[in-house]
């Protein structure tokens, strides 16, 4: 046999090669990247520190034991590197060798990086390229899906978890990605669901594709399973790289601040005009946000689905900060099922990860309706205030105009500890809108009570005469309020009564 020091260099290239070169001129056809080239594009030049390369499955059944069948490092690359200088773990998925399929082998080689990641408290990010259990191990196979299944719940809250999708995901393959914080995914070249077209064939007599079924665009706009997706692995990745900026290593990290060239008190007049004077009139809260914060940057997570609210990370003063907004554009920003769920969900990994919360308020309450009423709309608004209440990370609230009924309570309202809640002069705090007020006091009867209920409610005092907002400020200086809030809350420490875990309704 050969000696030593010339098989572990033959065992590292044929690593390198993965399932060889045929299966990866394969891969590239259908313009994907291979598993070692994502990895490269992740993460920084020379930071990439390779675990298990001479991993090997254990499989001897349907003749997988020939060394013909062995790839060394198996179907999957793992290791630790650095993005823009911050550590992460990550596994990347190899079709080329038994498309990507998950062995005991592989899953061991996921569950130790994820291990890793949870003693040193850095984030773990997933690169998903796989045909599902390795058929020819069976059971082995499903245990080790649930091995990684387990450690995605327990580090769940304590380090990020992120998943870029980058080709087939199907079966019990989909719920790890589901338990992760992020699900991102490639346009075209990616898909993910719980059984595949024909199976659906069979059950329901449905005639679906695989796109259809669980593309990008299904995710990200109607089942809501993904929170974004970019055009192809570069774009992907490129973006998966500013997104991690945002974020802090783990629950004990603050959130990171990175140099700021955008002054902190600086001035937006343009704010001062943004909000229409016909309180029916709509006007995009994206505008609102991009000038507010730094650079205009502004990372939207899933910017397609539950379009009524909007969500994302952008920075203050250099510090990240996490965004909530009604969108007076679409559904005139009130509440529903899928946004309520959108916005619980931001709303509790911020507060997992010590990322200040900032809410900007036009909502004209819960939208009515039989379909939202059957759907759920009590149980799943809840999930939304319940959120919002139990965040202890800082709260900050404009309100910049509707703050109706039982939304305005749920919208990070100074009752449920908010730190710092501001009206602009448009704000109107009140149960309803005048029209339906005065409807319902008066019962149609021919009266002049709108324009009272209007002078009374319509407007910001109430709450501020009661110190339900802090403030009525100009619009243009909310930047410069903002940031200095942020700096004060820096130190804000907040805690809630002893419990195994609360019981957030599901
Ligand atoms: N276990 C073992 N090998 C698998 C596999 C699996 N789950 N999924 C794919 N492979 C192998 C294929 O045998 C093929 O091997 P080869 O290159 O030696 O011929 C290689 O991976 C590529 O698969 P292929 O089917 O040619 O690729 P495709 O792009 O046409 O299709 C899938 C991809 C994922 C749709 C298809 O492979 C598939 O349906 N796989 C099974 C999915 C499944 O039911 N998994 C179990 C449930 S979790």
């Amino acid at each position: 046999p050969p000696a030593v020091p010339q098989r572990i260099e033959e065992k590292r290239r044929a690593a390198l090669l993965g399932g060889g070169t045929a299966r990866i001129e394969a891969q590239h056809k259908r313009g994907k990247l291979t598993a070692r080239e994502r990895i490269l594009l992740l993460l920084d030049p020379d930071s990439f520190d390779e675990y298990d390369m001479f991993v090997e499955h254990r499989c001897s059944d349907f003749g997988m034991d020939s060394s013909k069948n062995k790839y060394p490092g198996d179907s999957v690359v793992t290791g630790r590197g650095r993005i823009n200088g911050r550590l992460a773990y990550v596994f990347s998925q190899d079709f080329t060798v038994f498309g990507g399929s998950l062995s005991g082998a592989h899953a061991q080689k996921i569950c130790k990086v994820m291990d890793q990641a949870a003693l040193v408290g850095a984030p773990v990010i997933g690169l998903n390229d796989s045909g599902g259990a390795r058929i020819q191990e069976g059971v082995e196979s499903l245990a080790g899906y649930a091995d990684i299944f387990l450690r995605n719940v327990l580090c769940s809250g304590v380090v990020p978890q992120i998943s870029l999708i980058m080709g087939p995901c199907a079966g019990g393959a989909v719920y790890s990605p589901a338990l992760t914080d992020f699900t991102f995914m490639v346009k075209d070249t990616s898909y993910l669901f719980i059984t595949g077209p024909d199976v659906v064939k069979s059950v329901t007599n449905e005639d679906v594709t695989q796109e259809q079924l669980g593309g990008a665009k299904t995710h990200t706009a109607v089942s809501g399973v993904a929170h974004r997706a970019f055009e192809n692995d570069i774009d992907a990745l490129l973006n998966l790289r500013e997104f991690f900026n945002y974020l802090p290593l783990s629950n004990r990290d603050p959130a990171p601040v990175c140099e700021c060239h955008d002054p902190s008190d600086r001035l937006v007049p343009e704010l001062d005009t943004i909000v229409p004077m016909e309180s029916t009139k709509a006007y995009d809260m994206l505008d609102i946000i991009h000038a507010i914060v730094d650079e205009r940057e502004f990372f939207e997570i899933m910017p397609s689905y539950a379009r009524n609210i909007v969500v994302g990370f952008a920075r203050m003063n250099g510090r990240t900060v996490g965004i909530v907004g009604n969108q007076p554009k679409v559904a005139s920003g009130c509440l529903d099922i899928n946004s309520s769920v959108k916005g619980a969900r931001f709303v509790r990994f911020c507060d997992a990860f010590n990322i200040p919360l900032i809410t900007f308020v036009d909502v004209p309450g819960f939208l009515p309706g039989t379909a939202q009423e059957y759907g759920g709309i009590i149980r799943h608004g809840a999930k939304l205030l319940f959120a919002f209440a139990e965040a202890t990370v800082p709260k900050i609230t404009v309100i910049t105009r509707k703050a109706y009924g039982g939304a305005y309570d749920v919208m990070s309202s100074k009752h449920l500890r908010g730190d710092a809640n501001y009206a602009w002069p448009t704000a109107e705090v009140a149960v309803m809108g005048a029209k339906g007020a005065v409807q319902i006091i008066f019962r149609g009867k021919e009266t002049d009570a709108e324009a009272e209920y209007v002078e009374k409610f319509a407007n910001p005092f109430p709450a501020a005469m009661r110190g339900f907002v802090d403030d009525i400020i100009q619009p243009s200086t909310t930047r410069t309020r903002i940031c200095r809030d942020l700096d004060v809350l820096a130190s804000k420490t907040q805690s809630s009564p002893w419990k195994k875990h609360a019981n957030i309704p599901l």
